[in-house]
């Protein structure tokens, strides 16, 4: 295919960004075959990242693979956050991990902390795996139930699913068909899975050591209410031009 063909191909299927795509995709492709399979599923409307198997988040580079969430620009406001209450060996647990993006950001800005990550989803552990390679470990398993014990934890990233359920259809066409339901739910508020993991975040967390999520500016009441409610010091930072909200809450 030619480079003017595979615009052609990504503006019909209605990607915005056709001519920077295009370049990715023909860069990543190895042969023809492969420029055209790769065209058709992002023309199918396969998340730019899946189908070239890469992501560029928070100066790093994550390996990325189909069906596993695209770590997203506004989340560098979690990194950042993480990353200036992170000493130089630091216990920093990423949780609900997905690729494994946020830990291996935290990690690049501080190379010397212990790192561990998990996921429910196996396919999620695999691509954090690839990605934490001499940097951490990554488990499968639900929340806590994954980490090895005892951990004393200072630096508790979760970057759990947020989107209330009723909310999940307004979604873009590319996360609904394309990241797992179970990445982006969060129940009837989108906070059920903040709660379990504030609830049980005081038994993990040494004194002094830090949860950080990230919310939506509506969530902001509620999540507080629930770090309070399980014994943490909530504080909220917001970031207008990432359009990102982070909740802190240190026990
Ligand atoms: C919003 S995605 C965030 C992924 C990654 N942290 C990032 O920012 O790119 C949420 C992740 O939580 C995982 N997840 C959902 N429920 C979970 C649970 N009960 N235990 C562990 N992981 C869970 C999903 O598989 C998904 O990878």
């Amino acid at each position: 295919m030619t480079e003017d063909e595979v615009i052609t191909a990504l503006r019909t299927a209605g990607c915005v960004f056709a001519e920077e795509e295009a370049t990715m995709l023909i860069k990543a492709a190895d042969d023809d075959a492969a420029l055209r399979q790769t065209v058709a599923r992002r023309a199918r409307g396969e998340p730019l990242e899946q189908v070239v198997g890469f992501a560029d988040f928070a100066g790093v580079r994550v390996k990325m693979r189909p069906g596993v969430f695209v770590p997203r620009v506004r989340s560098e406001l979690l990194v950042r956050e993480a990353i200036r209450r992170t000493a130089e060996h630091a216990v920093v647990v990423d949780l609900c991990c997905g690729s494994g993006a946020l830990g291996l950001a935290v990690a690049r800005q501080r190379p010397g902390i212990m790192l561990y990550a998990a996921d429910v989803d196996p396919v999620a552990v695999a691509c954090a795996r690839d990605n934490l390679t001499g940097v951490g470990q990554a488990y499968q398993g639900d929340l806590y139930a994954a980490l090895p014990r005892p951990l004393t934890v200072d630096v508790l990233l979760a970057n759990v699913p947020y989107v209330a359920t009723t909310h999940i259809p307004l979604l873009p066409a590319e996360a609904r068909d394309h990241e797992p339901h179970s990445a982006l739910d969060g129940g009837g508020d989108g906070l059920d899975v903040f709660r379990a993991v504030a609830a049980e975040a005081p038994a993990w967390l040494r004194p002094g050591g830090v949860l950080l999520s990230e919310i939506t500016e509506a969530q902001i009441e509620p999540a507080t209410a629930a770090a309070r409610a399980s014994g943490l010091r909530p504080e909220v930072v917001t970031d207008e031009d990432l359009e990102a909200t982070v909740i802190l809450a240190v026990r």
